[in-house]
């Protein structure tokens, strides 16, 4: 059996929902209370015992490199004022096995797109995909889950979860057959569907295993929803090949993408935060209902 140890984390998109904090930085560097989305990430990565990082990036690509990459000037300076904790926190982001790879999208044709960019670099192996503005707080991590759920089914797997039927047209739905416990048998995937036409309510996130094969599909597929190479339409395409299993993660998943997720998750993650989240619950109670 292939191991799945690469992930690839597509973050070359424009953000726009989130204009004008993202004109310069793409939105995977915003922060929840101190960290950026896409190093809650990765760490998840690193816990589902994936160890090549390999990043999709595209205008501003700047800034993720430069925070996964060793900081002279910031080390010394912190050297300097013997702030030896930071220094630590910041020497450690990532364990030492961990490789980062850098891919450009020189056009954001899509998330499909952004994954196919990855191809040189995967080869013939499973790999994961993360999309980072999906934050899910979870135990085990997201993605440990997932690597298991491969490991049983040695087959591609999403993670899944229900949605209010109002809200299927954010999101790629799948139609599915129950297989195992929190597992399903995929029968039809379909991107952004109008609520009363899609064929569940179950909402593939921003966690994917995706076997190789997948790349072959993703070259044929014509632009589809708003002009762009979906993801979605790739795995539709797979399906006809392969098995693909939707997996119900365990965990609660923020949409970090939009500003009322993003706001939410910044909210439960400092009231749970080590260094201020009493001091935040307690400021929290004394608001006064709007
Ligand atoms: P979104 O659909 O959230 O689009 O992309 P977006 O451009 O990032 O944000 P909005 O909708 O304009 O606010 C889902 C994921 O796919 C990546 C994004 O970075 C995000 O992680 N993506 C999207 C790419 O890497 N390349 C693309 O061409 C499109």
């Amino acid at each position: 059996m292939k191991r799945v140890t690469k992930a690839v984390f597509p973050v070359a998109g424009m953000g726009t929902r989130f204009l004008p904090a993202t004109k310069a930085s793409p939105k995977e560097m915003m922060p929840i209370v101190d960290k950026p989305l896409i190093q809650y990430a990765v760490e998840e990565a690193v816990a589902a015992g994936i160890s090549d990082m390999i990043f999709v990036t595209g205008r501003s690509k700047r800034a993720i490199e430069d925070h996964f990459d060793k900081a002279y000037e910031l080390e010394s300076e912190l050297e300097i004022r013997g702030k030896t904790a930071l220094l630590d926190f910041v020497r450690n982001l990532l364990p030492r096995n961990i490789n980062c790879i850098y891919i450009r999208q020189a056009e954001a044709l899509g998330l499909g797109h952004a994954v196919l960019c990855a191809k040189p670099v995967i080869n013939d192996e499973p790999f994961a995909v993360l999309l980072a503005d999906d934050l899910v707080a979870a135990e085990p991590p997201v993605m440990k889950q997932m690597v298991a759920a491969y490991e049983d089914h040695q087959c591609s797997v999403l993670g899944v979860e229900e949605v209010p039927r109002a809200e299927t047209k954010s999101y790629g739905i799948v139609a599915t057959r129950p297989l195992a416990d929190r597992l399903d048998k995929i029968s039809a995937i379909v991107e952004k569907p109008r609520p009363e036409e899609a064929p569940s309510t179950l909402a593939v996130i921003g966690r994917y295993i995706l076997t190789p094969q997948i790349f072959h599909h993703l070259e044929k597929v014509a632009p589809g929803s708003g002009g762009e190479i979906q993801l979605t339409d790739g795995i539709a395409s797979l399906l006809s090949e392969q098995q693909v299993l939707a997996y119900r993660f365990t965990g609660k998943r923020y949409d970090c993408g939009s500003k009322l997720g993003y706001l939410k998750a910044m909210v439960e993650f400092g009231r749970r935060h080590p260094e201020v989240g009493a001091d935040f619950s307690e400021y929290l109670n004394t608001l006064k209902p709007c």
